[in-house]
């Protein structure tokens, strides 16, 4: 199927699903529950662990904010009509396996990077990075850290693999995380979990990942996708 074609052969699970609109909120519907998501420091500031905080009682359906402006947050309670803001989506359409970096390989893993997704969770910086743990993959530990670090990357800027090619991922709960940085004070995108489809205004899907961050604070250049403006001042 051509990039930017109309999908929508490809059904949501269990109904989830999430409906970026034009200009507005994203529409959320399939009863995704959704609790907020701490990330854990250590004394450098580097990300090390999720830690679990206020779960949201499950509605069927539900509006959040995309414009950063709500003062009902994380819910749209219509602020965006007065806010002056572009919601248009610029994120490429191109799958992530056509967009990957040359990969990085080592003995025991193989890492996928697409730089243009980070949104800056920092989970790949402990221990030297997880560029060298892969590289350094025949160590127990190395390797054991490298698919710890690339499990938490919410963004799915990174994917790793085993040498036969099977992708090691996390298995979650289809849900939204609303993320929460605590080591820069502010609050993160939605950590869209578990591969719940996200449609864009013009019914378009986009690749239907297990891991992606969506932008709530309107300022990132590659919407609906998370760029990690939110770190930079208003
Ligand atoms: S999208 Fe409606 S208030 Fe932000």
């Amino acid at each position: 199927m051509a990039d930017g074609q109309k999908d929508k052969r490809r059904t949501a699970k269990d109904g989830m699903r999430i409906v970026v609109t034009e200009d507005g909120p994203y529409e959320v519907s399939g009863s995704v529950p959704m609790s907020d998501q701490q990330m854990v420091p250590d004394a450098d500031g580097l990300s090390v662990e999720w830690r679990q905080g206020k779960e949201y009682p499950v509605e069927e359906d539900y509006s959040l904010c995309r414009c950063g402006r709500s003062t009902n947050m994380p819910y749209c309670d219509q602020s965006h009509l007065d806010a002056d803001w572009d919601g248009r989506e610029t994120a490429s359409r191109v799958p992530f396996a056509a967009r990957t970096e040359p990969k990085t390989v080592g003995p025991q893993l193989e890492l996928s990077d697409v730089v243009e997704l980070c949104a800056s969770a920092r989970f790949c910086d402990r221990a030297g990075g997880v560029w060298d743990l892969t590289r350094a993959s025949d160590d127990p530990t190395s390797r054991a850290l490298a698919i710890e670090e690339v499990g938490n990357c919410s963004a799915g800027r990174l994917v790793i693999s085993d040498k036969e090619g099977n992708v090691i991922e996390p298995v979650f709960e289809p849900s939204i995380g609303l993320v929460e940085d605590l080591s820069a004070g502010v609050k993160g995108p939605l950590w869209v979990r578990g591969g719940i489809p996200v449609e864009a205004a013009d019914g378009m899907v986009y690749e239907i990942r297990n891991r992606v961050t969506l932008c709530r604070c309107g300022k990132s250049d590659t919407k609906p996708f998370c760029n990690g403006s939110h770190l930079e001042p208003d």
